[in-house]
């Protein structure tokens, strides 16, 4: 029996693909095809594949030309196959000419022409989302460049957001918009664009309060649209796959969950200078929330602000970490804004305690350290740009590793999540409404000065 093989993604089963698969059949008497698994996909920049590894496996099924399917899940693994299914032909479209020659040690290899005029790409394409820039800074441009890499999704050239003006002319145009701005003008510029009928990607935090979180929430799901929260390292594959590592028990019960994030300079565009707490506190609060649940019992906030020698703290007036003019600096005429240097705050949850901890302006180490009965998870500074981590236990010899591809920051990996939430897929990983809350009511006890404390200068 002459046994032949061929590998692909097979994403959106099309003309090409199905070609492919009946001349490769008709080489032998067996066909093996080897469907890429997700992850494998990740790893080789194939990011936009739009269904699950166990859908195209299901289309191929489906085509009934293929005696057997298998997963691709690592590099090298067509040499085992090879050898482990007893192939005879190997078999790939002639895009990949060449590129598998060094297979003919170990059987025959054959490149079949590609079909002309079709490929998941382009169907892809078809579903193209004009996807609004509001804000102003870095991280905006930062997304234009990284919405080049996934397919389905075209950004527009990005408006400001302080002219109510142009950010209509903004919605007329657009399906959805990706908002960064100061979280004071969250929730107008969010509740615009839904009552628009667009769909929105939103900088953390979502809004400055939990009721008006809940809000939009609430209007996203009566308008049918998605609402999403930009929190970039909730959409790293580390990330992820460390959530259903402990979810799995991988360390025992969790006792304790610690986050750090600091950075020594302040962001260089004054409009967005915000306090750590503004800035970093989504982030740091992101592993708290969702290891440990919203529920938390106790909290304690302390915090260091720089208000121009102003005795104001967090609670008064000014919501704090925000760049908002709080006092005027006397020496120099100018105003300066409420900016909280450091902030830590203290949870006691029913079964567990957490601690964040975000700096700007001073530095210490930025790692996350989730305690269990069993060992721990470590993740190295810059914890939030994750793509590695490691359980680790009393004998070291059982320690395990973790590494994941992270690209673009991870912020193409958000842009992904919200495609495929828009597209109203299932697997689409998304941050909890309930998470996005607890986030959002962070920020609000801190403005509203609820279990803070402050430093002396
Ligand atoms: N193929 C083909 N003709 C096409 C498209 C694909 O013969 N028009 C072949 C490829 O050469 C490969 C197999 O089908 O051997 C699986 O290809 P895959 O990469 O999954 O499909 P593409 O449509 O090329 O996907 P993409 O656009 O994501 O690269």
């Amino acid at each position: 029996m002459k046994k032949v093989i061929t590998y692909g993604t097979f994403d959106l089963l099309h003309y090409g693909h199905i070609r492919l698969l009946e001349r490769a059949k008709a080489l032998g008497d067996y066909l093996i095809v080897g469907v890429t698994s997700d992850e494998f996909d990740k790893a080789r920049g194939k990011i936009n594949v739009r269904e699950s590894v166990y859908e195209r496996m299901e289309n191929v099924r489906k085509t009934g030309l293929a005696d057997e399917i298998i997963i691709e899940s690592y590099e090298g693994q067509k040499i085992d196959d090879i050898k482990k299914y007893d192939v005879d032909t190997f078999v790939l479209g002639s895009d990949w000419a060449g590129k598998f020659d060094y297979l003919k040690e170990y059987c025959e290899v054959v490149y079949l022409d590609r079909t002309e005029g079709i490929s998941s790409t382009d169907l892809r394409d078809h579903t193209s989302l004009k996807l609004g820039l509001i804000g102003k800074s870095s991280n905006v441009d930062k997304v234009k460049h990284e919405a080049v890499y996934v397919d389905g999704l075209e950004a527009l050239r990005p408006v400001s957001g302080n002219d109510a003006g142009e950010v209509d002319s903004l919605l007329s145009e657009c399906d959805a918009v990706y908002v960064y701005s100061v979280p004071g003008k969250h929730y107008e510029l969010v509740k615009k664009a839904l009552n628009a009928g667009k769909h929105v990607l939103v900088e953390s935090p979502v809004a400055e309060t939990r009721e008006e979180c809940r809000e939009l929430f609430a209007l996203a799901k009566e308008k049918n649209l998605t609402l999403m929260e930009g929190l970039k390292t909730a959409y790293s594959t580390a990330f992820q796959r460390l959530l259903l590592l402990l979810k799995g028990g991988k360390i025992g019960r969790i006792v304790s969950v610690d986050a750090v994030c600091t950075s020594q300079k302040p962001a260089a565009d004054e409009e967005m200078r915000w306090g750590s707490i503004a800035d970093w506190g989504p982030t740091a609060l992101l592993p708290v929330f969702s290891i440990l649940g919203t529920d938390c019992r106790e909290k304690r906030i302390v915090t260091w602000t720089e208000d121009a020698g102003s005795d104001k703290t967090a609670a008064e007036g000014d919501k704090a970490g925000q760049a908002k003019p709080a006092a005027e600096d006397e020496k120099h005429g100018q105003a300066k804004p409420v900016f909280d240097r450091y902030t830590k705050v203290d949870f006691r949850f029913d079964r567990a305690v957490a601690s964040v901890q975000v700096g700007k302006g001073m530095k210490s180490e930025g790692e996350l350290v989730i305690s269990g009965t069993e060992g721990y998870a470590y993740v190295p500074a810059p914890w939030w740009k994750t793509d590695f981590f490691e359980i680790r236990y009393e004998n070291t010899d059982e320690n395990q590793r973790y590494f994941y591809q992270l690209e673009g920051e991870g912020i193409r990996y958000e842009l992904v999540a919200f495609l495929q939430a828009v597209g109203g897929k299932a697997s689409a990983v998304e941050i909890p409404e309930n998470v996005s809350e607890a986030i959002a009511g962070i920020m609000e006890d801190y403005a509203e000065g609820r279990d803070v404390t402050k430093l002396a200068d």
